[in-house]
């Protein structure tokens, strides 16, 4: 397959079209970013740690029915996937309490929501991906009902598989992001799922093993993404 136009640069992955039409190429970059791009760097090896891990789970999620854009691996760094047309909010899933939630209502770090917390957050960095709800989606235009139905009874389906998934290797699920995009009529999980869109703790010790590494300064980021891939068994080399 041939990598074709350059048509988009995200903050860690670029998007290339292909000599096939509807399919493209998802390069994973070293890049890193938090605080909606305030805070960058590059991190040797992450882009083939994330590719493989994103195909890992992308798999995974497809053999227990969830519709992905995922096609097949590439290169190292590189996917292919079919060309959405991407819905601009973000579908967050909480199962522990921290992060934004915990800076927004005071809560207590690291206390179990049971049930899991959701909430939409609006694409758009330069105003911090605001939280909004699902009027806001509705009043302007940017999923209609049953597809913001779709969106959240999916992401639940997808926090009990990862849930499960991460909690047989010994380790939480404790909050996730995920993206959808339209495609032929119909809604498909885009995007991503690493440890760049998620927060992954240690069971017995509650280690972080994300992106709050990076974001806290805890160094060994690109580490604890390999031992998370390694423990799941996504093949690295
Ligand atoms: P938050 O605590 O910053 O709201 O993030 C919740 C989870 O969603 C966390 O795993 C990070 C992920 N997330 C992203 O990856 N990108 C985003 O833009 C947002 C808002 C959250
Ligand atoms: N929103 C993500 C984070 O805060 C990525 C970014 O904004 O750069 O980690």
């Amino acid at each position: 397959m041939q990598r074709g136009e350059h048509l988009y640069a995200g903050k860690a992955k670029s998007v290339y079209l292909t000599d096939v039409p509807n399919l493209l190429i998802m390069h994973f970059r070293n890049d890193t970013s938090a605080f909606d791009g305030e805070k960058v760097a590059q991190l040797e090896r992450k882009g083939m740690v994330n590719n493989k891990f994103n195909a890992f789970i992308m798999q995974k999620l497809e053999e227990q029915g969830i519709k992905t854009h995922f096609e097949k691996l590439l290169t190292e760094d590189e996917s292919v996937v079919k060309r959405l047309e991407m819905i601009p909010v973000e579908c967050v899933v909480r199962n522990i309490a921290t992060g934004s939630l915990c800076k927004r209502l005071g809560i207590t770090d690291g206390i179990d929501l049971n049930p899991p917390v959701f909430e939409f957050f609006l694409k758009d960095d330069a105003r911090h991906d605001p939280m909004v709800n699902e009027y806001h989606i509705r009043s302007f235009g940017w999923a209609e009902d049953r597809e913001i139905e779709f969106m959240k009874t999916t992401t639940f389906k997808v926090n009990d598989i990862l849930q499960g998934l991460f909690m047989q290797h010994g380790m939480l699920l404790v909050d996730f992001k995920l993206e959808f995009g339209r495609y032929q009529g119909e809604l498909l999980l885009g995007d991503e799922f690493t440890p760049d869109g998620c927060r992954i703790w240690d069971a017995t010790t509650r280690e972080k093993l994300d992106k709050d590494r990076f974001r806290r300064n805890l160094g060994g980021v690109v580490e604890a993404y390999e031992e998370v891939a390694h423990r799941i068994g996504v093949h690295l080399d």
